[in-house]
């Protein structure tokens, strides 16, 4: 949290003048108090259970030239409409940009929201200048045209804003969308498609009887902030219809803050095919996973076997290595309803696409982020943020210089925190080398391409990327928009 803030949220008005030593008596405080709290990772926010009587929304879906205009609409997110923010106009969310690799992208933003926003294409390589940059802002009533080489493998990537120390807020009132790249590797599998293939955009909401609420308190800082209703493509507790065949979900985690681990109710098996950055090499076919803030999912599930009446519901497991606040209780996410007996042919593939595992030897260089020291420490010299390297979020300041095309380890060291950070990194790919502490392993949802890593308190992960060579500076980040907004974002120029 920033000092200014937390001041104003203590309680203690611009005009409050507190001489240096009782400020810090009075951090110092805090500091007791929340540790008297269960501990530094704070406390969770419990789901309410939903009655899933509401259809599951699509997003529409547009071509890789599209406008999308910010602005503040009503949606029907929980039975009737509230007050949100949407990419147009009735409705939360954006539309789902689909387009194959190759294609040029141009994309407009129009701003008719009160303050600026812009738009970071997250999982793409793109030029620094259209990778909604926290700086490079569209102003209030200004539009920009977003144009870049779609020049990525197949995958589930999506957009969200990126302002400096608004993205949160942005988020969390109904900015996001999907951006789909398909490929001709991927269109030889002939995975289940149309209405067999189901984007989930997973998030957590306060609902009032108006709109979304988002004011953190100091705690909701701390833990990002976490909502009470899960909403999936903008609707409280859904149901959908499926038919008995192979289904196609394809999962992004939009929330904040919160975690998921899925699971079906009936314990039946979830196949992953792909995660962050397009396919895995492999099928790994496992009965839950977690599901972190950015981190996206391709899924097949077999509904083949049920009968008509049948309901089952993707659900949050409880888990535990995530801190005090994260993963205490299980919950219902969406609720499927067996509608129709069909045949189907399709079997899964052994082998989905070709990917070459890196190798550590072939890094020129291995940079260490000490992620632990977050949370309220009471450090001298600014303390009670979220940081890396001891450093917060400053525009103005390179933190790392990386040569364009070169390989390089960089490791994520949580092994001293109590909170769990998962960490993105813009216009890259990584590959998960290894997890020491905590679960100790590289997870199989973790193979293949990512672009955002969970870090547990006590772990440390080791992420080998190969840098292509877009010149300009580029930011990485927790992706517990709470903790970004508060600091816990760094800058690499590459060159
Ligand atoms: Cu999805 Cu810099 O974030
Ligand atoms: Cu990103
Ligand atoms: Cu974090």
């Amino acid at each position: 949290m920033r000092r200014k803030d937390f001041i104003k949220t203590a309680g203690l008005g611009t005009g409050a003048i507190l001489a240096g030593s009782s400020l810090t008596a009075f951090l110092a405080g805090c500091g007791k108090s929340n540790s008297n709290m269960g501990g530094m990772g704070g406390t969770p926010v419990n789901v309410i259970d939903g009655n899933f009587s509401q259809i599951l929304p699509i997003p529409n879906v547009v071509g890789e030239n599209a406008t999308l205009i910010a602005q503040t609409t009503t949606a029907n997110v929980s039975g009737t409409g509230i007050s949100v923010l949407g990419y147009q106009a009735n409705g939360i969310l954006g539309p789902t940009i689909r387009t194959n690799k190759g294609s040029n992208a141009a994309i407009n933003l129009q701003n008719k929201l009160a303050e600026p926003t812009n738009i970071h294409w997250h999982g793409l390589k793109i030029p620094s200048n259209m990778d909604g940059y926290p700086t490079d802002v569209v102003n209030v009533n200004s539009s920009f045209s977003y144009q870049f080489l779609v020049n990525q493998r197949a995958g589930l990537y999506w957009y969200h804003p990126h302002p400096d120390g608004l993205t949160a807020k942005q988020v969390f009132q109904g900015l996001a969308g999907l951006f789909i790249v398909n490929d001709p590797e991927e269109l030889t599998l002939n995975l289940p498609g149309g209405a067999y293939e189901i984007p989930l955009v997973i998030q957590d909401k306060r609902l009032s009887a108006t709109g979304i609420t988002y004011s953190p308190s100091m705690m909701d800082i701390m833990t990002g902030y976490m909502g009470d209703s899960i909403i999936v493509n903008g609707v409280h507790a859904p149901y959908t219809e499926v038919s008995t065949r192979y289904y196609r979900l394809r999962i992004l985690n939009g929330s904040n803050a919160r975690i998921y681990n899925l699971t079906l109710s009936n314990n039946a098996d979830m196949i992953i095919i792909g995660n962050d950055a397009g396919l895995l090499k492999n099928p790994a076919t496992v009965r839950s996973v977690l599901l972190a803030p950015g981190e996206r999912l391709d899924v097949l599930v077999n509904f083949a076997g049920l009968s008509i009446g049948d309901e089952l519901f993707l659900e949050n497991r409880t888990f535990s290595g995530a801190g005090t606040a994260q993963g205490k209780q299980a919950f219902k996410i969406m609720k499927f309803k067996i509608t129709q007996v069909v045949s189907d042919i399709f079997t899964v593939p052994s082998t989905l696409s070709n990917i070459i595992s890196l190798n550590a030897s072939g890094a020129v260089k291995t940079r260490n982020f000490n992620i632990s020291n977050a949370g309220m420490s009471m450090g001298m010299g600014g303390g009670m943020r979220h940081r890396i390297n001891d450093k917060v979020f400053d525009a103005t300041r390179i933190d790392e210089i990386v040569n364009a095309n070169t390989v390089e380890i960089w490791v994520f060291d949580n092994s001293q925190g109590d909170e769990p950070h998962p960490m993105h990194i813009h216009a890259v790919q990584f590959q998960v080398l290894q997890r020491t502490g905590g679960r100790n392993q590289v997870i199989a949802s973790e193979a293949g391409w990512k672009d955002t890593v969970l870090v547990m308190p006590g772990e440390i992960v080791k992420v080998i990327i190969p840098f292509e060579d877009y010149p300009g500076k580029f930011v990485f980040h927790c992706h517990n928009l709470e903790h970004e907004d508060d600091g816990m974002m760094l800058q690499y120029q590459l060159s």
